[in-house]
């Protein structure tokens, strides 16, 4: 991949940037570092932090209070999302050695709730060479494959691992299992189980197909743009389903496949299938995305509904790799899904010692709208146990809003926000948060445009890569006289922003000073009004 014009660019005096260049350059193969590579150094230079805030761990000014993060060092996906024996187990792509992508091991933690996290040793360790990319965990409940054994007469259950093995030229798909919990790993003997000779063939995302009483696994063709399908029924011996694509949105590579089915609500009996895919460029923001098909799966074939159409999960630059826990128990019945705020791209400029964040954990439905059926996404109600100090606004308009929030103090680098506004004539209306010092980042709709967006273009001293948008924005049904729903995420380090019943989700980092903590509504018509808005400060789940 060709480095971007922008280092070509920069001044005489940036010779370490420019060996940074030739570095990324060589390094650009990788697949996910090729994205990082595309942007100007220079970008990231630009942004001036660490003078304020703590250096305590977990403390940082930019440190995430209530998304996932690593103590230390680079990560990017979430992987192998399970539920087990009442723990969530996350992996994560990581690097141990270091604040850039390389070296890449399954990182750990686990938790009961999915806000609270443990973090434990690293799952999977790169190996002879070959790292251990993205993939997935299922329980094997009835030891399909001989791997589990108990201590008791109980039938033996465990964890096993499906993740692809990365060597320069060679992706092949692999097995790990455990039988403590997750607590410690070993690799199959016989690895790989999948090997087509090719590169550019990963991401494996497995799950039990109740129908057909089989192991599904997707994957994707990267360059192809293609998701391979895959059948067993031990998890050591697959054939070969069935392909789909090229559909949809087909820039850069294809990564990252989920598959799960979702009842349609209020649609008794009526379930699609949803597919998942992440391109690397070319997404709505034109950098990278997560786009989704809704269709059937026969337990051989997946054949999209939505093929005519390119659909996105996320509209905001920083929502990528999405993929939904294996396993939630029946009685709980949620899907829900963690994607990897992209924020370590640019954030690499960051002097703390973490690198890159997960988003919230948002449980999934499927709901029909004017247009067909489309993914929402809920936060998850988990999330409710960080809110702390409430304030409620009520049948206000927003200069009175505004006045009742500045004499209450309202403010908070870490806030839930969940208010529903009615533009009235207003063009343009909406929240700002982390306002303070000449930042702000503003969270709004643009009702002729029927649009809702975040502008993170003051958010911070950064300035933002110019071939990007600095605004992004999705399509969201605003109708004259009709008010709208906002539920709004805001961390130390991004903004998470959920339209109406969660059609519409924009999710952006963000590097705002600590101290820029303010909350503001406006509107260029006096008319817009609050007809209810809730402000929570949310507590730190790590602190
Ligand atoms: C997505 C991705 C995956 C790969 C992993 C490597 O961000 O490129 O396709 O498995 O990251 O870290």
């Amino acid at each position: 991949m060709a480095l971007s014009p922008g280092v070509g660019a920069l001044p005489k005096t940036s010779a370490v940037v420019r060996l940074l260049g030739v570095f990324c350059l060589l390094l650009s193969w990788f697949p996910a570092y090729a994205r990082f590579a595309q942007r100007p150094q220079s970008v990231a230079l630009a942004l001036k932090v660490g003078q304020e805030g703590s250096t305590d761990l977990y403390d940082e000014a930019h440190r995430p209070q209530f998304h996932f993060t690593s103590p230390k060092n680079w990560i990017n996906d979430p992987n192998g999302l399970v539920f087990y024996k009442g723990e969530y187990h996350l992996f994560y792509q990581y690097n141990p050695f270091g604040v850039e992508w390389g070296h890449m091991n399954w990182g750990h933690a686990v938790s009961r709730d999915l806000i609270h996290w443990q973090n434990l040793p690293i799952a999977l360790a790169e190996e002879n060479g070959v790292m251990i990319f993205s993939g997935s965990a299922v329980v094997d409940w009835h030891n399909s494959s001989g791997f589990c054994h108990s201590s008791n007469s109980e039938a033996p259950t465990c964890l096993v691992a499906i993740y692809t093995g990365h060597s320069p030229k060679l992706e092949t798909q692999n097995l790990a299992y455990s039988n403590d919990n997750g607590r410690t790993w070993t690799k199959y003997a016989d690895n790989p189980v999948i090997d087509l000779h090719l590169g550019g063939f990963r991401d494996p995302k497995v799950f039990w197909h109740e129908d057909t009483h089989k192991w599904v696994m997707v994957t994707v063709l990267a360059s192809q743009h293609k998701a391979r399908l895959f059948g067993s029924t031990d998890l050591k011996h697959w054939t070969a389903l069935s392909d789909f694509g090229p559909a949809g949105a087909t820039s850069g590579a294809w990564e990252v496949p989920d598959l799960f089915p979702l009842p349609v609500d209020n649609e008794s009996g009526q379930t699609k299938w949803v597919l998942s895919v992440d391109v690397t460029s070319g997404g709505v923001t034109g950098g990278a995305g997560n786009q989704y098909f809704i269709g059937s799966f026969d337990g051989t074939t997946f054949s999209a509904d939505t093929a005519d159409r390119t659909l996105w999960a996320d509209y905001g630059a920083d929502f990528y790799a999405a993929t939904s826990f294996s396993d939630i128990p029946k009685s709980d019945g949620r899907r829900i899904w963690v994607g990897w705020l992209t924020s370590s791209e640019y954030g690499k400029v960051l002097p703390d010692a973490w690198r890159g964040a997960h988003s919230i954990p948002r449980e999934l439905k499927l709901m029909r709208f004017a247009d067909g059926i489309r993914l929402v996404q809920e936060p998850v109600a988990e999330l409710r146990v960080l809110r702390q100090r409430h304030t409620r606004v009520e049948a206000r308009s927003f200069t009175e809003a505004n006045a009742v929030l500045q004499s209450q103090k309202v403010r908070g680098d870490t806030l839930e926000i969940l208010a529903e506004i009615n533009p009235g004539d207003a063009a343009e209306c909406g929240i700002k948060v982390r306002k303070g010092d000449g930042e702000e980042t503003l969270i709004g709709v643009d009702t002729r445009q029927s649009q809702l967006f975040v502008d993170r273009t003051r958010s911070s001293e950064y300035s933002f890569d110019p071939r990007r948008p600095t605004r992004d924005a999705g399509p969201m049904a605003l109708a004259s006289g009709k008010s709208l729903r906002l539920h709004i995420f805001v961390d130390r380090s991004s903004v998470e922003v959920f339209g109406d019943r969660g059609e519409t989700v924009l999710s952006e980092s963000i590097f705002p000073k600590l101290k820029s903590d303010g909350i503001e509504l406006y509107s260029n018509d006096k008319q817009a009004r609050v007809l209810s808005m809730d402000v929570w400060n949310l507590k730190s789940a790590y602190r």
